[in-house]
C-alpha cells in the first residue's frame, strides 16, 4: 500500500507551538523532507529537531532564498520525484513547513506536483501572523477591519496603495526592504501605528518601534504590523 505525504506546519519557531497532530505524524513518518537555504541549516528542521526519532530518512530541499522561478521549479520537480518514490514504496513522508504550509509556504509547490498522484494531507500550523500579534500583545484586526498582508519586496507604490486601503496590515518578508518599508509607512503618517518584530517566539525575539529600526537590512524572519486605527480593540 502507498504511503501518504503530510505537509506539516511546525509553527513560527518555538517548538512548543507545534500541534499535537503535527507531532504525532512527524514522529510516525519514515521520511522527513524540509526546505533549507543554499548553505546553512533548515529553520523548519531546527524547530522540530528535539522531536525527531533519529532513524528517519531525511530529504533536504535546498533552494536559493531569492530563487528565480525556473531553477526553483527544477528543484521542486526533483524533490517531488524523490518524495513520490518513497510514497510508492509505502513510506509516509512528513514535509516540514515553517509556520503554516498554505500561508506563503513553499510546501504549496510540492502540493501542486504531488496532490494528483499521491495521497496528500495538509496539517495547518501556527502562522507568523498570529504568533507575532500574540508576542506583541497587539490583536491583528478588530470588528470589520480589513487586514492586508503585504510582501515587502513589492514596489513602494504598491505597498503604499495597499496600506492606504487597509485598516490593519502585516508587512512580511522585510529583509533588505527594511528601509523602503520604514519610508513608506512614515510617508503615510503611520509610523506611530507600526511595530516591528523579528524572530518571534524564539529566544532572540526583538520588538521595536518603527523609528528604532535603523538597519537598512532586517532579518528575513521579521515583519511589521500596522493598525491604522491605533488600538482599535479598546
Ligand atoms: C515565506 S513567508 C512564510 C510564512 C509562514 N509559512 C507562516 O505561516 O508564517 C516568510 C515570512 O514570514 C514571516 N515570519 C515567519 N516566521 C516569523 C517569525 N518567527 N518572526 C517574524 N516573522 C516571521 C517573515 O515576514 C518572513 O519573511
Amino acid at each position: 500500500m502507498s504511503g501518504t505525504v503530510y505537509g506539516i506546519g511546525v509553527g513560527p519557531g518555538d517548538p512548543e507551538l507545534i500541534t499535537v497532530k503535527a507531532l504525532r505524524l512527524l514522529r510516525a513518518a519514515a521520511v522527513i523532507a524540509y526546505p533549507a537555504p543554499d548553505q546553512g541549516d533548515s529553520f523548519a528542521r531546527a524547530i522540530v529537531a528535539g522531536f525527531l526519532t533519529g532513524t528517519q530518512t531525511e530529504i533536504v530541499i535546498r533552494t536559493p532564498m531569492e530563487a528565480a522561478r525556473f531553477p526553483a521549479q527544477e528543484i521542486y520537480d526533483r524533490a517531488a520525484g524523490e518524495i513520490a518514490a518513497h510514497v510508492a514504496a509505502g513510506r509516509d513522508v512528513a514535509v516540514l513547513c515553517q509556520g503554516d504550509p498554505f500561508f506563503y509556504g513553499s510546501f504549496m509547490y510540492l502540493f501542486g506536483r504531488l496532490a494528483e498522484t499521491c495521497r496528500v494531507e495538509v496539517v495547518p500550523g501556527v502562522s507568523s501572523l498570529t504568533a507575532c500579534a500574540a508576542a506583541m500583545g497587539a490583536p491583528l484586526a478588530a470588528r470589520n477591519d480589513v487586514l492586508a498582508v503585504i510582501p515587502a519586496p513589492l514596489p513602494e507604490t504598491d505597498i503604499a496603495e495597499r496600506l492606504a486601503a487597509a485598516d490593519a496590515a502585516a508587512i512580511i518578508k522585510i529583509g533588505r526592504h527594511a528601509g523602503k518599508v520604514r519610508q513608506v509607512i512614515t510617508r503615510l503618517g503611520l509610523a506611530d501605528r507600526a511595530r516591528y518584530i523579528e524572530r518571534a517566539t524564539l529566544a532572540q525575539q526583538r520588538i521595536l518601534r518603527l523609528d528604532e529600526l535603523v538597519d537598512a537590512e532586517a532579518p528575513y524572519f521579521s515583519l511589521v504590523l500596522v493598525h491604522r486605527r491605533g488600538e482599535a480593540w479598546r
